[in-house]
């Protein structure tokens, strides 16, 4: 009988050693390195030579491949067809990371329930909780599809079994790191497990065509636990987000093999489940104080969409030390360059100054057609000028402290006026070549002085 060793492995991104380190020379992470048994090699080539799911492909002329659209197939929840890239496309594996209590369950049932309502089998395996703790949970949100069948299993075998025998068209596994294969020694939840048991269900959802779509945890550092080998697996990689004290959960795709990366679903968790949030920007504009120092809207796109949001700032002196310099749902190193910009083409006094900028409704911002927006709040705030209200601001900052021209102008403007806006502020490069709504002033500016005198008016 071969001889069973031992590794160890490092938790965070996979690397294998003989021997014991306290720093993993690959990802560089303390106390990552994690003893596992190596399962017997005769053991691990047999399962590579005989694929009991997969039948053999054979090579294709790729002038002969059929070139049809992925099969899609929508839920009843626009918000979550977006961020797939239109509907759950079959055969595929999809990941669905976030904090605990966020509500991936939540969701996931949901998305069961409707499928199953359309007569589709769906399969969820839940390691976590109870049948019946699962039950409780379809009860409060008034779930009744007869077609929705929910097994509370960890063994991936068992998992496998019952996938062939319901024959579902759609299957959850909640969550990745409960799950275990029997021949893998170490711990559910351990890089090995998460990673055989990932290519394992991969193999079922290609072989089958059955879309999964697995929960996985998040760690303290914000990445889904297990190795970073698990997002380069999958087909798509979602993260649900959101504050502990808000209501509100969006949720991002970062990685998606069928649609752009770049869209957000957002949803409110309610008494009754999750529903959707249709108009972004009302609610993100509900609680803004019209007409404050140190607050501007800027329309911003969230992949397709345009959303208005709220940019607050507070400059206040620095007490002693360093000025700090904070930034709240925006790059962090933004905020300097721009406050840099604004004490040397503006004339502005903010090297002794604290700055705390912050998008409000806890989105997250990342495109630089943000940037003009935050220059205005800082100034607005360092001068104690209130901008005018009614007016919304998009641009981005270049160091010389022109206004660049920024991409979807006409969507961005639409989504101001729709939301009763007077007055946007934009690029004036940005000025040609479409026509404006009427009931909208459009501005376009070229510096960020210009825009200063525009929405602050004169010092
Ligand atoms: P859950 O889906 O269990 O989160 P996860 O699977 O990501 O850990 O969500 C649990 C939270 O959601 C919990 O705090 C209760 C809340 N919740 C509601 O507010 N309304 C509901 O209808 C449900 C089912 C849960
Ligand atoms: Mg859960």
């Amino acid at each position: 009988m071969a001889k069973r060793k031992t590794k160890f492995v490092c938790q965070e991104c996979g690397y294998e050693t003989p021997k014991w380190m306290g720093k993993c020379p690959a990802c560089h992470q303390w106390n990552t390195l994690v003893e596992e048994m190596s399962a017997p090699a005769a053991n691990s080539r047999h399962v590579f030579q005989t694929s009991s799911t997969t039948a053999a492909a054979k090579p294709e002329k790729i002038t002969q491949i059929k070139s049809q659209k992925e099969p899609r197939m929508p839920t009843d929840m626009p918000e979550l067809n977006r961020v797939l890239g239109g509907g759950i496309v079959a055969g595929s594996l999809v990941l669905i990371g976030g904090d605990p209590g966020i509500g991936k369950s939540t969701l996931l049932l949901q998305v069961s329930a409707q499928i199953a309502d359309k007569d589709f089998p769906v399969l969820y395996i839940s390691g976590e909780e109870s049948a019946r703790q699962t039950k409780l949970r379809a009860e409060r949100l008034s779930i009744t599809s007869d077609e929705l069948y929910v097994l509370s299993e960890t063994n991936l075998q068992d998992v496998m079994n019952q996938i062939e025998q319901i024959d579902p068209k759609f299957v959850v596994i909640d969550s990745i790191q409960t799950i275990f294969k029997e021949d893998v020694t170490s711990a559910p939840g351990s890089v090995s497990q998460v990673r055989e048991c990932t290519s394992q269900l991969m193999r079922i959802a290609k072989s089958k065509g059955i879309p999964i779509f697995i929960v996985g945890h998040v760690t303290k550092e914000g990445s889904i636990a297990g190795p970073r080998l698990l997002e380069h697996m999958v087909d798509a990689v979602l993260y649900f987000e959101g504050e502990q004290h808000n209501t509100f959960r969006i949720l991002r795709s970062v990685k998606n093999r069928f649609g752009s990366t770049h869209e957000m679903g957002i949803f409110e968790m309610k008494e009754k489940g999750l529903e959707e949030v249709l108009n972004p920007s009302e609610i993100f504009l509900e609680e803004r104080s019209q007409g404050a120092a140190g607050s501007i809207v800027v329309a911003s796109m969230e992949g397709t969409r345009p959303v208005l949001v709220e940019i607050q700032a507070l400059i206040s002196p620095t007490a002693y030390g360093n000025p700090r310099r904070m930034a709240t749902g925006l790059d962090n190193s933004r905020v300097p360059l721009l406050m840099a910009v604004l004490e040397k083409r503006a004339g502005l006094l903010l090297q002794n100054q604290d700055a705390y900028v912050k998008v409000a409704g806890g989105v997250k911002l990342d495109e630089p057609a943000i940037d003009l927006a935050v220059a205005i709040s800082i100034a607005s705030s360092f001068r104690n000028q209130s901008p005018n209200g009614d007016d919304v601001v998009v641009g981005e900052v270049g160091l010389t402290g022109e206004i660049r021209r920024v991409a979807r102008i006409e969507q961005r403007v639409q989504e101001a006026a729709k939301l009763g806006f007077k007055r946007v502020i934009i690029p004036k490069k940005n000025m040609d070549g479409w026509t404006p709504p009427t009931q909208i002033e459009v501005i376009g500016v070229s510096t960020v002085q210009e825009a200063m005198k525009v929405t602050l008016g004169e010092t």
